[in-house]
């Protein structure tokens, strides 16, 4: 612990203590405040709150470093697998061969979804966003694990984890299936966690499906991109939902939710719409003007983050797989070029350097997800998917800390003091 953080109000002095963690700021812990002088702090989005003690993420924005459990982030895209992040993330650890082994093994064996879940797709419209159908289904998983979910049992608590990791990639593919009007695909025990993804998402119940080597680690290496980012939007989300000891599906479902919005994980279909309608490079100084003109809401989507005042880490592993997947696939899309032109012409113009704004995880992504043959209505569904691992991590971690409460913020009020009821003929 640091010196005490002195405060005073009203003449009266008060102290604090700082807490300090392993790597990053120091903490002033505020908790007795209220209970001491009355006063409430006020921070609307969080920007100076740290809301939880964790020990899975590290972000440092002004470096850009990302570590998860101490690992750095490129290491893990480059050496890594996705099941073995997702160990790393629930489980406190890089899995052993064996403990590898039986972790894949029980993902792969609860990837099927009941029978009775394939229904509620067809209450939704043909044409319903896939971000919609994967909020109402993975809410309606909580129908299905209610009652054998003892959220305060850490074993059950791991099993409601393990169903959450290997269904949702059944579900986000039967999302897609929906809505192009293809039969569902059952999962295949023989592939891996992404293999099996992309067969259940490309394949056809009428022939064999190939997974594509290259695309298979393309695509694992964006989950594992994707898997965790501490105290974010939806993480948050997460975590306040479940802080009322509620059912951990439900609270994936507000995760899902609030990660669907174009500021947080529906930026990466921004992202590229942004680029799409761009369409040449020399178009691109008139959105470079447009983003810095107070009076236009347009942002450049892809860039800035709330964390990251300098490069993004994920983003530059991002660039990498787009050039390793183009090359591979020996495809070109022009798109590519006017989002790196846009990138380099941004990082030299006064406005994005003084306000630190770079490209985050969301600018390449949607462009390596389309060279897949994803449409952008589930490039978010993708980024549900690998942080659903994030958000049962965390969940797991806020309930097993012996000091979580039930979240619970306060307010600045700024509406009509107390006044009297006015029946309606004297209004
Ligand atoms: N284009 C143009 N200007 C921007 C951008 C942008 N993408 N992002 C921020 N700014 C400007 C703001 O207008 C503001 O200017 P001001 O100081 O003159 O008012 C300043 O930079 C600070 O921006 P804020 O919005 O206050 O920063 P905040 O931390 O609240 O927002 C956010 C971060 C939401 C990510 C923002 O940068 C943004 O909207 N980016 C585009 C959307 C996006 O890419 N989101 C993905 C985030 S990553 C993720 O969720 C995986």
């Amino acid at each position: 612990m640091g010196d005490n953080a002195k405060f005073s109000i009203d003449g009266d002095n008060f102290e604090y203590p700082v807490l300090q963690g392993t790597i990053g700021p120091d903490v002033v812990d505020i908790r007795k405040l209220y209970g001491q002088t009355g006063a409430f702090t006020y921070d609307p989005g969080f920007t100076s709150t740290a809301s939880c003690e964790s020990e899975l993420t590290f972000i440092d924005g002004g470096e850009g470093v990302l570590l998860h459990r101490g690992y750095p982030i490129e290491q893990l895209a480059e050496n890594s697998s996705f099941m073995e992040v997702a160990h790393l993330l629930l489980r406190g650890e890089l899995p052993t061969a064996d403990e590898y082994s039986e972790f894949t093994n029980t993902i792969t064996r609860h990837t099927m979804v009941h029978e009775q879940l394939r229904g509620f797709y067809q209450g939704f419209r043909r044409d319903a966003h896939p971000m919609a159908i994967m909020c109402g289904v993975v809410g309606a998983l909580s129908a299905f694990y209610h009652d054998s979910t003892d959220i305060n049992d850490p074993a059950q608590r791991m099993i409601a984890s393990h169903r959450l990791v290997a269904k949702m990639p059944t579900i986000a593919a039967m999302a897609y299936k929906y809505s192009i009007g293809q039969p569902f695909v059952y999962p295949d025990n023989e592939l891996s966690y992404t293999g099996n993804f992309l067969r259940m998402t490309f394949g056809v119940p009428a022939e064999e499906y190939e997974v594509h080597p290259a695309i298979e680690k393309a695509m694992d290496r964006i989950f594992i991109l994707h898997a965790d980012h501490e105290q974010n939007a939806s993480t948050s989300t997460v975590r306040l939902a479940g802080s009322s000891g509620a059912n951990p599906f439900a609270c994936i479902a507000a995760g899902i939710a609030c990660l669907w919005g174009p500021a947080h994980g529906g930026a990466n279909e921004a992202a590229l719409n942004m680029l799409h309608e761009i369409g040449h490079p020399d178009r691109i100084p008139e959105y470079i003007k447009r983003a810095k003109d107070k009076d236009d809401p347009f942002r450049l989507m892809g860039f800035g983050h709330r964390v990251y005042k300098n490069y993004d880490p994920r983003a530059s592993v991002m660039q990498e797989t787009v050039r390793e997947v183009f090359e591979t696939l020996k495809v070109k899309d022009p798109v590519f070029d006017v989002a790196l032109q846009l990138e380099e012409m941004a990082l030299n113009d006064p406005y994005f350097i003084d306000k630190k704004l770079f490209p985050n995880v969301d600018f390449y992504s949607g462009i390596i997800l389309s060279a897949i043959g994803f449409p952008t209505s589930m490039f978010t569904v993708l980024f549900a998917l690998a942080r659903t691992v994030g958000w049962v991590a965390q969940w797991n971690e806020m309930i097993s800390d012996p000091g979580q409460r039930i979240g619970r913020p306060r307010q600045l009020y700024t509406g009509p003091a107390k006044r009297d009821y006015v029946p309606i003929d004297k209004r």
